[in-house]
């Protein structure tokens, strides 16, 4: 926390606490989180704010946050290097959103897919949080005056929209918010289904075998790679028409560090039993410490308090610069 101030720069990104982190979420985002905290200046929050634009269960809800938590210190984010905060701890956020409510239209909120996706999934609770979700993020992200932000796919199109709505209020008053770019990993994987290896791993799958989390036990592991879907060549190589394959290919590189080519070499000859089998036994080594570190953190709060008490005292004091910046000009007396 203490290197805030040099001229690294500035990385924002966050995660939804809705749940058990996939083996997705990890190889996709988190390990490429823990790596970048060297080289940038890292800031980190737990999206719950916006997981309640789904109706959440009190007593699960908490649990995730505690648990997500955990689980994202065990990862390797580090709150000393990089603030790692709990988003409804920072008061700005819900601040700034309302705000930026204000420069948002309607016709782009409509326009948001993952509004259209989700309003017709949880067509009984369409409620305005699901319509304004993206002008939350936006806020999340220009109040640090994020240089660079991590996204996959999905939300590529909420950043989209965060860069407009900081042109148009930078174009409206003058320069306020940095327009952050997209930051996109060098490596990482984007990994899907082990049951349709068209869709992408996600944990809200019905198939309980198309997904791995990072809490899994080592032999639930085994069995969810063995069960992955292949397909009827029996040649360890990346190709056209081998989602599965090439899926378990992508998961394995991503761990070992090994080439396509190299996987190839490796299991020339061999069948595909064998090799999920050493997909398996690499993703169940490479969580095994992740696991084994969730457990040292979630037994001690005290620990987790101090670290996300922490984060928030020095995000909400950050943020609190910008959203002054942006209330004085819009007009706003300041208290
Ligand atoms: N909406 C993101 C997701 O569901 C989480 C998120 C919230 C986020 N605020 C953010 C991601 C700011 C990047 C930057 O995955």
């Amino acid at each position: 926390m203490e290197n805030q101030t040099e001229k690294k720069k500035i990385v924002f990104s966050a995660i939804q606490p809705s749940g058990t982190i996939t083996l997705g979420n990890y190889l996709g985002a988190l390990k490429n989180w823990v790596k970048m905290q060297d080289e940038f200046n890292c800031i980190f929050a737990l999206a719950d704010l916006h997981t309640i634009t789904v109706r959440q269960e009190p007593a699960a809800f908490r649990k995730n946050i505690c648990e997500a938590y955990a689980s994202l210190l065990a990862c390797g984010i580090d709150p000393e290097k990089s603030p790692f905060f709990i988003q409804s701890h920072v008061t700005t956020h819900a601040q700034l959103a309302w705000v930026l409510n204000c420069y948002t239209q309607f016709g782009e909120l409509s326009r948001m897919t993952q509004f259209k996706d989700k309003s017709a999934k949880h067509a009984d609770n369409v409620n305005a949080g699901l319509f304004t979700y993206p002008t939350l993020m936006a806020a999340d992200i220009l109040l640090y005056q994020a240089d660079m932000v991590p996204v996959g796919a999905d939300q590529k199109q909420h950043l989209e929209l965060a860069r407009n709505i900081a042109e148009r209020f930078n174009g409206i008053y003058s320069p306020t918010f940095k327009v952050p770019d997209p930051y996109i990993a060098k490596s990482g994987a984007r990994v899907m289904s082990l049951q349709d290896p068209l869709k992408k791993m996600s944990k809200s799958d019905e198939n309980a075998n198309s997904f791995v989390t990072l809490l899994d036990k080592p032999d639930g592991i085994m069995k969810k790679f063995k069960r992955a879907v292949t397909d009827s060549e029996a040649r360890v190589a990346y190709g056209e028409g081998k989602d599965g394959i090439n899926n378990l290919m992508s998961i394995y590189a991503t761990i070992t560090g090994k080439t396509y080519e190299q996987i190839e070499q490796e299991f020339d000859g061999k069948g595909y039993g064998d090799f999920k089998t050493a997909v398996g036994e690499a993703v169940v080594e490479e969580l095994r410490p992740v696991q084994e570190r969730f457990e040292r953190y979630v037994a001690d709060k005290a620990y987790m308090q101090e670290c996300y008490k922490k984060s928030a005292d020095f995000a909400q004091k950050l943020s609190q610069r910008t959203l002054d910046k942006a209330m004085k000009k819009i007009g706003f007396v300041l208290r």
